[in-house]
């Protein structure tokens, strides 16, 4: 079967850290690159997170850090979810890995431009590097295979009633991808919140017996606890672990074509992923929106993944 080639855009906070450990580990997947973006914690912090992973991991993927805050709004940060340093709970060694010079929307655009228009995108964190891109370049909207992203929502939200974090993080830039005409497949808390991480799930990933193993225990075992303290829920969803997943195993997902718009109005909904799920506008779908998940074969999934580390 001929690799999926992916770029991973994110915001790396735990869930990010599992779908880098995702991408570079299933045999399906050419990861090319990771870009990071300012979202879960500051750009800083979000690019040494993603360079902790890979250093972790051993990974030969290149880093390329982007967007230091959103295009319009002021900068929103998760730090009662990920901590302050985007991974708490995670004793990392001295980081030696280094992110590449090139800005991460010039990686994007070259990369794309240059490419068969076999690339798909897969933006887990606020969408700011993907918007920039987008601008800067309006063509790599047609040398995008897809757009595979976490965010959104067609229910309720989890920054705001409305508002989920990846898209209240930076709507405008949610808008402008929304609207570029590219293929998008959007995973929202509808679908995500269906992978959510249990204290079974810790202990079935920490008794593989590899680092890989531990690494997901000691990661998502944080968030559960801060999502306890938030949430009140005993469990934490691995919302950006689903959309690479997608690419390798679309059959264990329901996706349904929906217009989708952005809230970008500064009321109470600001951020909004407003979803026409009854097609009472008659507007084209935008996008095919994650609703339902095979949560046992997922799993497996993710397991049989884990398992391939050393
Ligand atoms: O709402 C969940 C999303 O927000 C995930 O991408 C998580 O990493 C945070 O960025
Ligand atoms: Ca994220």
């Amino acid at each position: 079967m001929e690799k999926v080639k992916m770029i991973l855009d994110c915001d790396t906070g735990h869930d990010d850290a599992i779908a880098i450990m995702f991408a570079a580990g299933h045999p399906d997947i050419e990861l090319l690159g990771i870009t990071t973006v300012s979202g879960n914690v500051t750009l800083d912090k979000t690019t040494s997170n993603t360079l902790q992973m890979c250093q972790q991991l051993h990974l030969d993927v290149p880093v390329y850090a982007g967007m230091d805050r959103p295009l319009v709004r002021e900068a929103y940060h998760a730090p009662e979810i990920h901590g302050e340093t985007g991974l708490d709970g995670i004793e990392f060694e001295e980081l030696t890995y280094k992110a590449q010079p090139k800005h991460a929307v010039n990686f994007l655009i070259d990369t794309f431009m240059a490419s068969d228009g076999d690339i798909t995108l897969v933006p887990v964190g606020p969408l700011t590097n993907v918007a920039m891109a987008l601008r800067l370049e309006p063509r790599i909207a047609k040398k995008m295979k897809r757009i595979v992203l976490m965010g959104g929502s067609c229910g309720l939200g989890n920054s705001t009633p409305s508002a989920e974090f990846n898209i209240y993080a930076d709507p405008e830039a949610a808008h402008v991808v929304f609207h570029s005409g590219v293929d998008i497949v959007m995973m929202g808390l509808d679908l995500t919140l269906q992978a959510e991480t249990t204290g079974e799930i810790v202990e079935r990933m920490h008794a593989i017996g590899n680092k890989a193993g531990k690494l997901f225990g000691d990661i998502m075992s944080f968030t559960i606890g801060t999502v306890k303290e938030k949430y009140g829920k005993d469990a934490c969803a691995v919302h950006d672990v689903t959309a690479v997943a997608y690419l390798v195993a679309p059959e264990l997902f329901e996706t349904v074509p929906m217009y989708t718009d952005i809230d970008i109005n500064h009321g109470i909904s600001y951020g909004r992923t407003v979803c026409d799920c009854n097609h009472v506008t008659g507007l084209p779908a935008n996008a095919h929106v994650g609703m339902g998940l095979n949560v046992p074969k997922f799993w497996e999934l993710v397991e049989s993944v884990i398992r391939r580390y050393e």
